[in-house]
């Protein structure tokens, strides 16, 4: 069974609406590909407008971020409903930016993901570890926690239809890729866990991404691996490259 790609653009804190609506009708012409899936995560309040920007095109929009709640006294937080009705299909979960700067604890992305589900959200979760885990030689065991803890209670239907990103944190942003060899050996040991908590129907439909400064020279080497089966693209996802990485 074949897993359909799934090249994500991750814009991070970037991008005024208007500025939004320029790249999504720069970027309309490059990312044309019916077969694989194209999503631009996007801070909150550009959703509305790159919503309707990207109207009758092969590109599907994404949150960053959402709450636990459906409404109430939040302030500053916006949830999966809002998401929803506004025509958002995708939403990262764990980012390790979020993890780091804002303290969002596994516990805490777990009620996550399981609120994006019931929204009708497909999330995008997010796991990696840091250099001094990778030199350490813990890299798989932080990664299965990390894991493990974000999915307590997600069924297994949910998993086949989910996104997982492997993204190491040392890569991010950095320009400092890992090998292909090094994302093939972490998204396959993903794979095999999701067989273990689940079973191997599951992990085959799972689909894994690879993030963490992957560009227009070195996506087609990591997605040529098995187990590699989209990107969650940062700063790649802001210009022309994007496109070379979904037709990758
Ligand atoms: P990067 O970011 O491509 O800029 O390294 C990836 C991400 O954080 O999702």
């Amino acid at each position: 069974m074949a897993r359909r790609r799934i090249i994500a653009g991750n814009w991070k804190m970037n991008m005024t609406p208007s500025q939004a609506v320029e790249l999504v009708n720069t970027l309309k012409d490059l990312v044309v590909n019916d077969a694989v899936d194209v999503v631009y995560c996007v801070p909150a309040i550009d959703i509305v407008p790159v919503v309707e920007a990207v109207k009758g095109s092969n590109v599907a929009v994404g949150a960053e971020n959402m709450y636990i709640e459906d409404k109430g006294a939040f302030t500053g937080e916006i949830s999966a409903p809002m998401l929803v009705d506004a025509g958002v299909k995708y939403v990262i979960i764990g980012h390790s930016e979020r993890r780091d700067y804002f303290k969002e604890d596994d516990a805490f992305l777990n009620a996550k993901v399981k609120k994006a589900f019931e929204a009708g959200l497909t999330p995008i979760l997010c796991c990696g570890e840091s250099l001094e885990q990778r030199e350490s030689g813990v890299t798989m065991d932080w990664i299965r926690l990390q894991i493990k803890s974000d999915l307590v209670g997600v069924t297994a239907d949910q998993v086949k239809s989910m996104v997982i990103a492997y993204e190491p944190i040392w890569a991010i942003g950095t320009g400092k890729t890992a090998t292909s060899d090094q994302a093939q050996e972490v998204c396959k040991g993903i794979r095999d866990l999701i067989a273990e908590i689940y079973d191997t129907d599951t992990a085959e439909a799972v689909r894994i991404q690879y993030g963490g400064s992957m560009n227009a020279s070195n996506a087609a080497e990591l997605l040529s691996k098995p187990d590699i089966d989209g990107g969650l693209i940062g700063g790649a996802s802001l210009k022309a490259d994007f496109g070379q990485i979904v037709n990758a």
